[in-house]
């Protein structure tokens, strides 16, 4: 890497810190003051800057507003016990984005334009990192089409932009979730993979009709027989199954998940039998049947470990173990916290410190 970017700050004149109560901060509501963008043009990324966070200008004949020309990423800062901030696992979203990117016909962000951006960004509003148990600042890198095109074809210009917003819990209490056996989120040799707005959009329809039934999320399956577990959208899906940590395998139609995955790294470094795999609606079933699923919790970036209390497939709802005796994800969400708030050593060198 050169030299860090020399990029142009305009800072707010009217700081909206000191209104924010940052114990009490819903999840992707209040923003920061700043927010930093580049542009692509003319096949380069160029026009950095950082300026106060406000509303943008969007042509009405963009890509992004009728093609869904879009993709993002979600990682979190946290305050440290010593002032400093801790990011976790920033590379793998850098590298995520881009596999979206090239998805998406968007072009690679450089390292470098991602991660100067990124600091010089948390460096400015490092006051907006909160430090109350259960908060961190939630980011959001993000790419769209700035073109003025309606006809179909790759977009030329795009903007890259970083927000943040002081978070708190993504749900407040353990959820219930149902098995969708109707509808379906992606499919092979699709974008499921990607974190890009077309995977979100047409989810929440078949998630407004389960919370209607009372549930909070979905199970999604696949998409060719309904037969296998897959992902919830707002995270991945992880079981205890016979004191084995289970989770469907990657694939075209499952994100790989970063928390996931961190998961799953330290259920090895603990010595627990981990099993990514094909994963049946009806092994999840059985296995709650007999008592041998002891845990299920969803994994993400927002959600962290979020616990699933009860189960729903088709019309019958299955109760799930007590949330207070389950040993595994009780333990990893300590231990994450801990890595993240740089009260247990990085052991597996995740975090970066501005
Ligand atoms: C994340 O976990 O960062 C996501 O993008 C999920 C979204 C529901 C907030």
């Amino acid at each position: 890497m050169i030299d860090t970017l020399n990029i142009p700050i305009q800072r707010t004149q009217n700081s909206r810190l000191s209104q924010v109560d940052f114990n009490n901060v819903p999840f992707g509501k209040v923003y920061s003051d700043h927010m930093f963008t580049a542009e692509y043009e003319d096949g380069e990324w160029k026009n950095l800057r950082i300026e106060p966070y406000e509303a943008i200008q969007i042509s009405p004949a963009s890509p992004t507003l009728h093609y869904g020309i879009s993709i993002f990423e979600g990682l979190k800062a946290f305050k440290n016990g010593d002032g400093s901030i801790n990011i976790f696992r920033a590379d793998k979203n850098f590298e995520r984005l881009n596999v979206s990117a090239d998805r998406m016909c968007i072009p690679q962000i450089p390292e470098q334009i991602f991660f100067d951006g990124l600091h010089a960004l948390l460096e400015l509003d490092n006051g907006w990192v909160p430090d109350a148990d259960g908060t961190s600042l939630y980011i959001r890198p993000f790419i769209f089409s700035n073109d003025d095109y309606i006809g179909i074809k790759p977009s030329e210009s795009f903007k890259f932009m970083i927000i943040t917003c002081p978070v708190g819990a993504y749900y407040s209490k353990p959820v219930k979730v149902k098995i969708e056996d109707h509808f379906v989120r992606a499919v092979e040799g699709g974008s499921g993979y990607c974190k890009t707005g077309c995977n979100y959009g047409p989810a929440m329809y078949p998630a407004k009709l389960a919370q209607q039934d009372g549930y909070d999320q979905l199970i999604w399956t696949d998409g060719k027989e309904h037969k296998y577990i897959e992902e919830s959208g707002t995270m991945n899906i992880m079981l205890v199954i016979d004191g084995k940590l289970v989770t469907p395998e990657l694939g075209d139609t499952i994100l790989d998940g970063i928390t996931r995955d961190s998961v799953m790294q330290i259920a090895k470094d603990w010595g627990m039998e981990v099993e990514e795999r094909k994963v049946e609606v009806e092994e999840v079933i059985t296995s709650i049947k007999e008592g041998r699923l002891t845990e299920a919790f969803g994994a993400g970036t927002a959600a962290t470990i979020a616990q699933i209390e009860l189960i729903g497939y088709k019309g019958e709802d299955f109760q799930l173990p007590p949330v207070e005796g389950r040993e595994f994800s009780n333990r990893v969400l300590k231990e994450l916290d801990g890595l993240k708030l740089g009260l247990i050593e990085d052991r597996f060198d995740w975090i970066s410190k501005i």
